[in-house]
């Protein structure tokens, strides 16, 4: 019997609620899911890949089927690699699918044996981004609905070392510029 292997890319910075919501579903429907982290050097993410491995894998230990993994370079040559044959993207509301469009498009004319598949979140994450979780985070606004548990701790300890910067301490490991620039918008659609 055939079995589908789809792969889950994004940024993840960091997972959200929203995020697990949509491997919960595709886990229901795929034999096997990855979700995939992109490594991208050109963005200043606020959590290093290597966290957010670590908290994607410690969201996803009931998944039997699901694994996680990170990448550079294209999205189709890494599906490719590990013999997926369909990527899985979030939908939340309309203004995500003209992004989500080109994008499937656009990685269907790179690699045509590859298709997209689209599934949308619970409604009550319709409404929730990365970038705005890392927004009212830092403006000292709850988190605790829309991260897991480990996220929202992870969260508070970033921030606390950004605060301890403003204040004028120096936290051991960490130089200035690096603090200053982990809370920056995202200009794109954020996941
Ligand atoms: O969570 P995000 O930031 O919305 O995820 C976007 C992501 C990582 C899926 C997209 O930027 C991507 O696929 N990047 C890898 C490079 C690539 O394949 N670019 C061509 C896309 S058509």
């Amino acid at each position: 019997m055939k079995r589908i292997k789809a792969i889950y890319p994004g940024s993840f910075d960091p997972p959200t609620n929203g995020h697990l919501d949509l491997i919960e579903r595709g886990s229901k429907i795929f034999d096997e899911l990855v979700v995939a982290i992109l490594r991208n050097p050109e963005k200043d993410p606020l959590f290093s890949v290597a966290d957010r491995r670590k908290m994607l894998e410690a969201m996803t230990t009931g998944f039997d089927n699901v694994s996680v993994d990170t990448f550079t370079g294209l999205t189709v040559d890494y599906a490719l690699r590990v013999e997926a044959t369909t990527i899985l993207r979030g939908i939340r509301a309309i203004s995500d699918y003209e992004y989500e469009l080109q994008m499937a498009l656009m990685n269907r004319k790179l690699q045509p044996g590859l298709e997209t598949v689209f599934m949308m979140p619970a409604e009550k994450y319709s409404y929730l981004s990365s970038r705005l979780v890392r927004e009212i985070a830092q403006l000292g606004g709850s988190i605790d609905c829309l991260v897991p548990e480990l996220v929202g701790q992870k969260l508070r300890e970033k921030i606390d070392i950004a605060h301890k910067f403003e204040n004028g301490e120096q936290p051991a490991g960490i130089t200035h510029p690096e603090a200053k620039s982990k809370f920056r918008k995202k200009k794109v659609k954020d996941g």
